[in-house]
Order: C-alpha cells, then sequence, then structure tokens
C-alpha cells in the first residue's frame, strides 16, 4: 500500500481529511534522525546527545514534501484546476513535483527577482512549473501571490495552507518514532515563514492531548541574523502568544516601520531570507505550548554549522545549518545544557545550493591552498567560468 510507505501517511490518522484513495503521494517522509558525534562536539554537547533529523532525504530534497503531499491531496479533494506559491525554490520544487504526480492541477510559482538557487530552480522547471519572476523579494512575491489566488480563485500552497502543516506535523511524529517515543530535551529548527516551527507546536500539543507523549520538548527557532523578525519580537520586544490575546499594535507597528524603512531581509542562507512570516502568531502559539526560545545567528555562524554537518556524513543548504548553529549558540549560553538530547532539524538537501558550497570552501582552504602550490599544483579555486 503506497500510503503506509510514506513517513506522513502512515501517520494519518493524525492528520485525517482525505480518503486512502484520494491520497497523493510519492512515498515523502522515508527519511532519517541520525546521532551525530563529530556535530555533537561542535556544539558542546555530549556525543550521543546530538541528532540530526535528515528532511533532505525527501523525494524533491526538503521537508516541504510533508506538507505538500497533503496539501495536493487537498486540492485535488476541492478540484482544484491551479495551484500556486511563492517561493525562494523549496516550495516551488515540491509544488511542482506533486503536480507532476497528480496530473491533476498545474502549477503557477512567483519568485523574487534574482532570489533563488539554481538547484531549486532547475527542478521547478524540469517538473514543469510556470515559473515567474516577481520585481522584489520573497516578501514581495508572497504578497503577489495571496492576492492573485484570492482574485483568480487559484489554490494557494504556502504555509497559510493550513493541510500543508498537517503533513509536516508528521516530522515530529518520526522523531519521536525513531527515539522509541523518548521525547528529547530541544527541538531546534530554522525559521523562516515559521511553518515548521507552527507545524511542530501542534504536533505536540496534540500528541500530549492524545497521551502519547507525558511532556513537551523544547522549541528553539533560529532566524538568520539579516532575517530576524521574529527574533526581534519575541526576545527583544518580549512579544507573547498570550492565549491569543497578544498585541497585535505591537507587531503592527513594527511592520509599519519596517515598510517605512523599506528594511528588506538579508541573509547568504536564501530559504530563510525572509522578514514578514506568514505564521507569525501560529509560531508565537508554538513558542507557548512549547516554552520555546528564540536566537539568531549570522551567516558566518551558518556556513562554519554546515561544513560541520558535511563533514560529519550528512549535507544540508545554508538555511538548514542555522539549527546546527543555533544549537551551538544555546549551549554556549548555558540554555542547553551538555547532557540535553538535542534534535536539529536539516530542512534541505546539500545539492539545493551549491554556489554556496563551494565559495564557502574555495574561500577557507587557503592553507591547503599554500601547501599544495609549493608543490606546483595549481590551486585556483573552482568556479563557474
Ligand atoms: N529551511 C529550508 C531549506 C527552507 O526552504 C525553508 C523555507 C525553511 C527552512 C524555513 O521554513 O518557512 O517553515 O520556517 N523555504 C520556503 C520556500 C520559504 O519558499 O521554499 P519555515
Amino acid at each position: 500500500n503506497p500510503i503506509d510507505f510514506s513517513g506522513v501517511w502512515r501517520f494519518r490518522e493524525l492528520l485525517p481529511f482525505a480518503h486512502d484513495d484520494q491520497i497523493i503521494t510519492i512515498g515523502e517522509g522515508q527519511t532519517m534522525l541520525k546521532a551525530s558525534a563529530s556535530v555533537a562536539r561542535y556544539a558542546g554537547l555530549n556525543e550521543d546527545g546530538l541528532f540530526l533529523q535528515y528532511e533532505g532525504l525527501n523525494p524533491s530534497g526538503s521537508f516541504k514534501d510533508n506538507g505538500m503531499t497533503a496539501a495536493s491531496t487537498h486540492a485535488v479533494m476541492v478540484g482544484a484546476k491551479v495551484a500556486a506559491c511563492a517561493s525562494t525554490g523549496n516550495t516551488s520544487a515540491s509544488l511542482a513535483i506533486y503536480s507532476s504526480v497528480a496530473q491533476k492541477f498545474k502549477v503557477v510559482v512567483f519568485v523574487g527577482s534574482g532570489k533563488i538557487a539554481f538547484g531549486k530552480l532547475s527542478q521547478a522547471l524540469d517538473y514543469g512549473a510556470k515559473t515567474l519572476q516577481i520585481q522584489g523579494d520573497f516578501d514581495d512575491a508572497l504578497a503577489r501571490v495571496r492576492e492573485v489566488c484570492t482574485q483568480e480563485g487559484i489554490y494557494l500552497c504556502n504555509s497559510v495552507n493550513p493541510f500543508r502543516l498537517e503533513g509536516q506535523k508528521s516530522i515530529m511524529f518520526r522523531v519521536l518514532e525513531s527515539l522509541n517515543w523518548e521525547v528529547p530535551d530541544w527541538i531546534v529548527v530554522p525559521g523562516g515563514n515559521l511553518g515548521n516551527s507552527s507545524a511542530f507546536g501542534k504536533a505536540f500539543m496534540e500528541l500530549k492531548q492524545l497521551g502519547l507523549i507525558d511532556r513537551i520538548p523544547r522549541l528553539a527557532i533560529i532566524n538568520a541574523q539579516g532575517a530576524n523578525t521574529l527574533y526581534q519580537l519575541y526576545e527583544q520586544h518580549g512579544m507573547r502568544w498570550n492565549g491569543g490575546n497578544y498585541d497585535l499594535d505591537q507587531s503592527t507597528d513594527f511592520f509599519t516601520q519596517m515598510d517605512k524603512e523599506n528594511r528588506r531581509a538579508s541573509t547568504l542562507a536564501s530559504a530563510i531570507e525572509i522578514n514578514r512570516p506568514v505564521n507569525f502568531s501560529k509560531a508565537l502559539r508554538a513558542l507557548d505550548v512549547c516554552d520555546g526560545v528564540v536566537r539568531e545567528v549570522d551567516d558566518q555562524q551558518i556556513l562554519d554549522a554546515k561544513a560541520q554537518v558535511g563533514a560529519g556524513g550528512l549535507g544540508c543548504e545554508p538555511a538548514s545549518a542555522a539549527s546546527v548553529a543555533g544549537a551551538k549558540l544555546l549551549k554556549s549560553e548555558g540554555v542547553i545544557a551538555a547532557g540535553d538530547r538535542v534534535v536539529c532539524i536539516l530542512t534541505g538537501h546539500q545539492l539545493k545550493d551549491p554556489n554556496a558550497t563551494v565559495a564557502y570552501h574555495s574561500a577557507t582552504d587557503e592553507h591547503m591552498d599554500e601547501k599544495l602550490s609549493s608543490h606546483g599544483v595549481n590551486t585556483a579555486p573552482f568556479s563557474n567560468g
């Protein structure tokens, strides 16, 4: 049964909205949790204390497939003929692959101009999605696609779509399953549009209500420094969920000011280069449920952590490594203790953004270059010509 083969739909009793014969699946969620002694040492944790949840193993190479199998199932259930998303690349690759599997709806993708890693763009094109460059960045593209979808009755597949978040809950089900349902101390996740963070909070809330777990792990959401809206509002302005009665004015002022200054997100971790996270209020709730913290890490910390993940036997794209950089930071602050069990989510595959990887290693191999040059080896860095 293809449904039981999926790492999402094996858990379909926990995301019940479709009959088995309606489900659009390509075996997503066959991912793994792996303990990494070397990455644990890097983060300052006990060698058996750090686990990497490797979502790059999904069919389109990122965690998005967990959600997109659910959103595309729902799109077909409601008879959608066209589905759309704004994307920094992974959402579009994922939506495009599900459209080519379902053969029931076409896909339009809105991308900020020049704001997509080539690996991701190539996927959307190969799977036949119409890919449009929108003047501006991801935040602009998302605002535009939401307008167009509302006006034209197009099915929207960004993480404002609640069915996507239902699917993404399964990442946490699998983490727990891999740990024999022993709840870890921390889940650390990169924060962009905050869909994952929201889905994880919902998953834990429901599992606890169902009596399947007896406690909820703490959640750490890691922003890139150049795209740190949640960090600023949660950690610096002290904004809280507060039972849903959060102070809307506080965030409205913040965003008005952001507009006034035309403040743009800017980070090399292009997947999370986002200033206006659509799941902001849901993420505040997740932080409340999971006694969460938010941190920011800079591009250097992200790239250094990414290289450690690669050297440790798994690979990931820059945005994913924010989780490992965040775990290291929180350990150095004493918020995470050396003996804690920590799960970092690696959200996207290493091959998604090869340029960032090659540039990083070309720039950091100077010592090696000196040695090799002394033997007459040409050490000019690789380039695309
Ligand atoms: N990691 C990767 C690799 C991503 O592609 C994204 C989001 C995130 C983390 C952030 O996840 O939004 O749930 O907080 N990428 C979106 C896209 C924006 O268009 O592919 P989030």
